[in-house]
């Protein structure tokens, strides 16, 4: 064959497989290949399988080794803020509970402060390089929230600055709209009048294309069932997704409300009961487990992880990326945590970091290697894929590729 516009545009061989593809196992190839064009994998597979020798086959091709996996899925964080809460990590570490740091004013609303003061370019340069550890470690498709604005103007700053990152870094970025996440001063003692401001903000922020989906805070300290019920119906009615910050700190049948809404994922819920597991499986609600945000608040409560799996219901992993409770720059990171403190198997971790988290982004086009599915991929210098979940740091993704771009790594 020679050169034409149906060959691909790459292809990479030698390397193994994990391609997730099966309900179980690592769907484990040896001497593989991988080829892609237009952004979409067009080979998966041995590579002496290859239907024709590759260098016909595609205009680039790298011979490599180590172990190749979809693109993380990064589904839960915080990634755009300004400034940082190390200050607030010592008081924690004094025994100040987070509670208490929040009720105090500080916890969400220090950095809400620091996000109004910002500039939307200021916001993105201190944002950008967080963005960038997350996909130098693997990270492909990034969903990042508002909810440190709390106002229009700062709300919509803060999506601005999500859409810019994903156009810079040449990733997919998802973004979600938490203006419920806590009370701003202005509102301090009307939160049902927040909740209406948040409402109406709502379809002015997606008339411009900035939401992909809504999310609120429903906690103790920050918004009731009922509150976030109203968040939920005004997202219904625009036709968008919802996730929660659910059962985090206490039991408020979270779960089992976002569920109701047939919700996308519900995240944290280290309280969730039986009932909202249930809730949660009929539904297909994914459940996003943050173990960056156990660890650095030293829970002890685990999330219902047996209830999870008896019920059949996905879990993911994501990082949290906030500056209160998770400064996690790296997701294989946040699955190394899953292991260790939710005692996940390493497979476990790797489909909740790619099949399942994409599953909670409602994206059907990627999180495993397919051919068909979105050519992101990352080749990691590892022997095993066990290693993802085991390696504390390090640096392990030697190339990272989103639609068949390299975005990191060589
Ligand atoms: O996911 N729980 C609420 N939101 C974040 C924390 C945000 C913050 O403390 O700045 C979380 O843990
Ligand atoms: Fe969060």
């Amino acid at each position: 064959m020679t050169t034409n516009d149906r060959q691909w545009d790459g292809l990479i061989q030698g390397v193994a497989l994990a391609t997730l593809d099966a309900d179980t196992g690592y769907g484990a190839v040896t001497d593989a290949a991988l080829g892609w064009r237009d952004g979409v994998l067009t080979y998966v597979g041995p590579r002496a399988s290859l239907p024709a020798d590759a260098a016909s086959l595609a205009r680039e091709v790298i011979d490599a080794d180590g172990w190749i996996t979809p693109g993380l899925v990064d589904c839960h964080t915080h990634v755009v803020f300004a400034g940082n809460r190390a200050v607030e990590f010592e008081q924690r570490l004094q025994g100040a509970t987070y509670e208490e740091i929040a009720r105090a004013g500080g916890g969400i609303l220090s950095t809400v402060r620091a996000v109004r003061a910002a500039t939307e370019d200021e916001l993105f340069a201190q944002s950008l390089p967080r963005a960038r550890a997350l996909v130098g470690d693997g990270v492909t498709t990034l969903e990042i929230k508002s909810g440190y604005g709390l106002d229009f103007d700062n709300e919509r700053k803060m999506l601005r600055v999500a859409r810019r990152i994903g156009d810079a870094l040449g990733i997919t970025v998802r973004t979600t709209y938490l203006a419920a996440h806590a009370l701003p001063p202005e509102f301090a003692h009307d939160p049902d009048g927040y909740i209406e401001a948040v409402v109406q903000w709502l379809p002015r922020v997606h008339e411009e294309g900035l939401v992909d989906a809504v999310d609120a805070f429903c906690e103790g300290i920050g918004f009731s069932r009922t509150q976030t019920r109203h968040v939920f119906e005004a997202a219904r009615a625009l036709g968008l997704p919802v996730k929660l910050h659910a059962d985090q700190l206490s039991d408020l049948d979270g779960a089992a409300l976002t569920a109701e809404f047939g919700g996308l994922s519900a995240d944290h819920i280290e309280h969730t009961s039986e009932a909202g597991v249930r809730a949660m499986a009929r539904a297909g609600t994914v459940a996003v487990l943050l173990p960056g945000a156990f660890h650095v608040l030293r829970e002890t409560k685990l999330p219902p992880l047996d209830l999870l799996r008896a019920h059949g219901v996905p879990m993911a992993v994501a990082t949290d990326c906030n500056p209160g409770t998770s400064p996690l720059l790296s997701l294989r990171q946040a699955m190394q945590l899953a292991c260790t403190h939710f005692r996940l198997t390493p497979e476990e971790a790797l489909r909740g970091a790619t099949t399942h988290a994409a599953r909670a982004l409602g994206l059907a086009d990627r999180g495993v290697l397919r051919v068909g599915m979105r050519a992101d991929f990352v080749r990691w210098r590892v022997g095993a894929p066990a290693e993802l979940g085991y390696w504390l740091g390090g640096a392990l993704a030697a190339s990272v590729f989103a639609g068949g771009r390299v975005v990191a790594g060589s």
